[in-house]
């Protein structure tokens, strides 16, 4: 059975927990396969509203297994935090797993990611502040500390005081910082790794032991595909490989193993930090999309930057990831508009363009080019069914799907589970 990979399209925020939430009930395995802590996926159940950080979204389902793969960076603080919150919420799963191969975020890590974008000054990124970027600097160094090593506690704290010494290094000399006690965060790993130890195992042979099963797995994608650092608007990026490659590489399954891939779009474009955004909308046009999208951070609570749906950058993530099918979400903040925009090329430099540029610079300066339809002016929440959609938003959701080249197969017209359109199975292997 070829594993499920759900991933956002956009930079982020594209309703992807609701969609995972919707589909990982089906499954036995949801699995996170990139980021850390810096995500933060919101899910409406009946036990309340969650922002899912480092946790699978599906967690709740009785029956359903969640992992964190190879290719995530774990804070284990914030982890055993996460999964207490989760407990006293009601989240009761029986198993719980962390990959051996994942590394750990440790809060030197957090701290230097504050300390860089303190020395970006004006070419700063406006990262989380959550110990990404440093996490998976020293990953690919080959510095990293891994969750397996957690399993050999005099051998992990020898390789904390070790990291941490370092780390204090940079911290004094480099950046004219305190040092972290270094006996304190030892005992505080110490502590953490014990409570970490029973939920690590070998979670990529597990999977792909499950596929041979033939069991569903869904793999749950963080931060969208424009943020992936090697296909996104480099440096405006994350430090992981946000897509469809990035679940085969941190899973260790082969790519022809990947079978329905659903790419969440928002029926807009949203932007956390910073970084070229061409159909930004600013003044009261971009505010109406914050007020009524609800735009804030899931993680930092920051406000999100609201533009049009850019149909360039969007066709972009799907060149990049192939899409079996699309969740459009969202839809419902366009409802009472008297227009809606896409964005079909960009001008660059006088050119007409419709590629996605590699350089940041560059789309810096691209200028949308846009085709107008009419809005519906109506409420789409209660509709469930594509019948009881306004005409107008039929022609919208259509001519984003022409524009993608792949089908819709899930519209979500409000953040609660119900409010959702089911165009036909986002699951079927292709
Ligand atoms: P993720 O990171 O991709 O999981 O997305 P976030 O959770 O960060 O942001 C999406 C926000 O939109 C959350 O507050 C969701 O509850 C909300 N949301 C999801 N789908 C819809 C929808 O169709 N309509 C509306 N109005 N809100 C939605
Ligand atoms: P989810 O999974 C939106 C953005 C940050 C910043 C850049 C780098 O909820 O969609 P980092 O802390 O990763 O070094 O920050 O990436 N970013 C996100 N934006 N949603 C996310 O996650 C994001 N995760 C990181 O705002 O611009
Ligand atoms: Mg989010």
């Amino acid at each position: 059975m070829p594993a499920a990979v759900i991933l956002g399209g956009h930079w982020g925020d594209e309703g992807k927990g609701k969609v995972i939430d919707l589909l990982a009930e089906r499954c036995a395995y949801n699995v996170r396969y990139s980021g850390g802590s810096n995500a933060g996926h919101t899910v409406v159940n009946e036990h309340g509203t969650f922002a899912f950080h480092q946790v699978p979204c599906g967690i709740f389902h009785p029956g359903v297994i969640p992992m964190l793969a190879a290719g995530v960076v774990v804070d284990p603080e914030a982890l055993l935090a996460e999964l207490a919150e989760l407990e006293c919420r009601g989240a009761r799963p029986e198993r719980f797993y962390v990959s051996e191969r994942a590394h750990l975020v440790l809060p030197y890590h957090r701290l230097l990611d504050g300390y860089l974008e303190a020395q970006r000054n004006e070419l700063r990124l406006g990262t989380t502040g959550k110990g990404i970027g440093p996490a998976y600097s020293d990953k690919a160094a080959r510095d990293g500390l891994r969750v397996g090593d957690m399993l050999d506690p005099v051998r992990f704290v020898q390789l904390v005081r070790r990291r941490t010494e370092i780390a204090n290094q940079y911290i004094t000399a480099v950046y004219g910082g305190e040092p972290m006690d270094v006996d304190a965060l030892v005992r505080q790993c110490a502590e953490w790794a014990t409570l970490i130890a029973p939920m690590v195992c070998d979670v990529e042979r597990e999977i792909r032991a499950a596929l041979c099963r033939g069991q569903l797995v869904v793999l749950e994608g963080a931060q969208g595909a424009l943020l992936d650092i090697d296909a996104g608007s480099y440096p405006f990026v994350t430090s992981s490989s946000s897509g469809v490659a990035g679940a085969c590489a941190s899973l260790g399954i082969p790519v022809g193993e990947v079978g329905p891939i659903v790419v969440a779009l928002h029926a807009y474009m949203t932007r956390v930090g910073e970084g070229p955004f061409p159909t930004e909308l600013e003044g009261e046009a971009g505010q109406y999309l914050l007020r009524v999208g609800n735009e804030f951070g899931a993680t930092t609570g920051r406000p999100r930057r609201c533009g049009w749906f850019d149909a360039v950058a969007s066709r972009y993530s799907l060149d990049v990831n192939g899409a079996t099918s699309l969740a459009v979400t969202k839809l419902d903040v366009l409802d009472h508009l008297g227009h809606v925009r896409i964005c079909v090329a960009y001008e660059i430099d006088g050119k007409r363009v419709r590629y996605l540029p590699s350089r940041a610079d560059v789309l810096a300066r691209a200028l949308p080019v846009f085709e107008d339809m009419p809005g519906w002016k109506q409420s789409t929440h209660d509709a469930r069914r594509w019948e009881e959609l306004p005409s107008a938003a039929q022609a919208y959701i259509r001519r984003i799907e022409e524009l993608m080249g792949a089908p819709v197969s899930i519209v979500s017209v409000g953040p609660a589970r119900d409010q959702t359109l089911v165009l036909r199975d986002p699951l079927a292997v292709p």
